[in-house]
C-alpha cells in the first residue's frame, strides 16, 4: 500500500492514517496522500489494461491493505451519446453510466473502498445520514464485511433505498426534514454509542472510492482527458474526487497538465454551491426549504463546500441550477434517443449541457462527460405511462 497519510487541505495538518479518523481539529475534511512517487515506479498504465474491470485496478492509488470488501464495483461503461447529443448540439456528448453499479449508484464505490479502510483499521459499527443511495450502498457492503450499521433518512427518501437498507440487516431511522435533519441525529447516535461515523465526507475514504470515476473517464479514453465533467452535486464527494483524481494522474505524469473544466450541478431548489459560486465566495450558506425530484442531490449545506468551490475554480468550471420540470423532461428526451433510462441526478447533468452549450459555455466540438449517478429503475416514478414522450 502507497497510502502515507493523511491531510488538510484547510490548515495543512498531517494526520495518522493508521487509525480511524474524522474531521481535522479545524473543521476541515481530510484528504488521503500517497507516496505518488513510488506509485509511478511501481506501476504504469499499461500494466492496468490487463487488470479485472472493477475500481481495485486502481489498488496502488487505494486506501486498502488487505483483501477488499468487494461486490464488483466500478468500470462502468462510458456510453457516446450521439442521437441525444446532436438533438442538444454536443455531438461529443458521453454519458458515464455508474446505474450499472452494485446497489444501483456510484455510491457503491465510496462504500466499498470506506468499508474496507473501516474494517481494517478495527470499526465494528458504522453510522450515517443519506439521501438513499449512499445509506443503501454502505448498509450493503457492511453486512458483506460483517460489520453492523445504523442508517438515517429522509421519510420522503426513495423507497427502495429505504428497502435496501432493511435488507441488508442494518437499523433504519426515518426522519422528517432533509438530510442534514438525518446528520444531526446520527451525530447524538455516534456520541453516546461510540459508533464509527461516516457521514459524508466525515472520514476520508469514501472519496479514495469516488475519485476511480475520474481515472475510468480517463483511461476509458486512452489516458486522455475530455474537455468537460458535467456531475449532478449534492454532497460533493464525487466532483471532489474527480478532482483529486485527476490530480494524481497529473503528478503521476499519465495525463498532461490540461484538466477538464468541472462542472457542478444542482437543482434550482437547492443550489448552495451555484449561489455560493456566482458571489464568487468561498463558503456555502444553508439552503431554506430544500426540494427537488434530483433526490441525492438534496443536501442544503454541504460540508465539503469548500473542496467543491476549489474543484470549480482550480479547472476553470462552473456551477449551473436546473428545475425540475426541465430535468424530468430531459430524461424523457434522452430515453427516447439514448434507450437508457437515466436518474433524475444524472438528467439534470444532460439538461445543465443543453444550458451550458445554448450560452456557449461549451463549444459545439467539445468532449463532454456527464456522469448517470444512478440507475432509473431506482426511481419509478420519474416517468408516467401514458404520458406522450416530450420532444
Ligand atoms: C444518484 C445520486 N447522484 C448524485 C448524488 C450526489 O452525490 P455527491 O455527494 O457525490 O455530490 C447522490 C447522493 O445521494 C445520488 O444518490
Ligand atoms: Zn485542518
Amino acid at each position: 500500500m502507497y497510502l502515507t497519510h493523511l491531510e488538510c487541505p484547510r490548515c495543512g495538518a498531517r494526520h495518522d492514517a493508521g487509525r480511524l479518523a474524522n474531521l481535522c481539529a479545524c473543521g476541515s475534511p481530510l484528504l488521503a496522500r500517497y507516496d505518488l512517487a513510488a506509485v509511478g515506479r511501481g506501476v504504469t498504465p499499461a500494466a492496468l489494461a490487463g487488470r479485472a474491470a472493477d475500481l481495485w485496478r486502481y489498488r496502488e492509488l487505494l486506501p486498502v491493505a488487505g483483501d477488499p470488501v468487494t461486490l464488483g464495483e466500478g468500470w462502468t461503461p462510458l456510453w457516446p451519446a450521439p442521437r441525444y447529443g446532436d438533438h442538444i448540439g454536443v455531438p461529443g456528448l458521453l454519458v458515464k453510466d455508474e446505474g450499472l453499479v452494485p446497489t444501483g449508484s456510484f455510491k457503491a464505490r465510496g462504500a466499498a473502498v470506506g468499508v474496507s479502510r473501516a474494517r481494517e483499521l478495527g470499526a465494528t459499527h458504522v453510522a450515517m445520514p443519506t439521501n438513499g443511495n449512499a445509506g443503501a450502498a454502505w448498509a450493503t457492503y457492511a453486512a458483506r464485511a460483517g460489520l453492523a450499521a445504523t442508517i438515517a433518512m429522509p421519510r420522503d427518501a426513495p423507497a427502495i433505498c429505504r428497502n435496501e437498507v432493511v435488507a441488508a440487516g442494518a437499523t433504519l431511522h426515518l426522519v422528517d426534514g432533509v438530510i442534514s435533519d438525518a446528520g444531526r441525529l446520527i451525530r447524538e447516535i455516534v456520541d453516546k454509542d461510540g459508533i464509527f461515523d461516516v457521514s459524508t465526507l466525515k472520514e476520508p475514504y469514501r472519496i479514495e472510492g469516488k475519485k476511480t470515476m475520474g481515472y475510468e473517464i480517463v483511461e476509458q479514453l486512452g489516458w486522455r482527458v475530455p474537455d468537460v465533467i458535467v456531475y449532478p452535486t449534492g454532497g460533493g464527494v464525487g466532483l471532489i474526487g474527480i478532482h483529486k483524481a485527476l490530480g494524481e494522474l497529473r503528478a503521476l505524469g499519465w495525463i498532461g497538465d490540461r484538466l477538464p473544466r468541472l462542472v457542478a450541478v444542482q437543482a434550482s431548489g437547492c443550489a448552495p454551491v451555484v449561489r455560493a459560486f456566482d458571489a464568487g465566495e468561498r463558503r456555502t450558506e444553508p439552503w431554506p426549504d430544500a426540494r427537488t425530484v434530483a433526490f441525492g442531490i438534496n443536501v442544503p449545506a454541504p460540508l465539503g463546500d469548500e473542496l467543491i468551490l476549489d474543484a470549480l475554480s482550480a479547472t476553470g468550471g462552473t456551477a449551473i441550477a436546473v428545475d425540475d420540470a426541465e430535468l424530468l423532461a430531459d430524461l424523457r428526451a434522452f430515453g427516447a434517443r439514448e434507450g437508457l433510462l437515466l436518474c433524475p441526478e444524472g438528467a439534470a447533468g444532460l439538461s445543465a449541457v443543453r444550458r451550458l452549450r445554448a450560452t456557449g459555455w461549451i463549444g459545439a466540438a467539445e468532449e463532454v462527460v456527464v456522469l448517470n449517478t444512478g440507475a432509473g429503475i431506482k426511481y419509478p416514478d420519474t416517468v408516467a405511462a401514458g404520458t406522450p414522450p416530450s420532444s
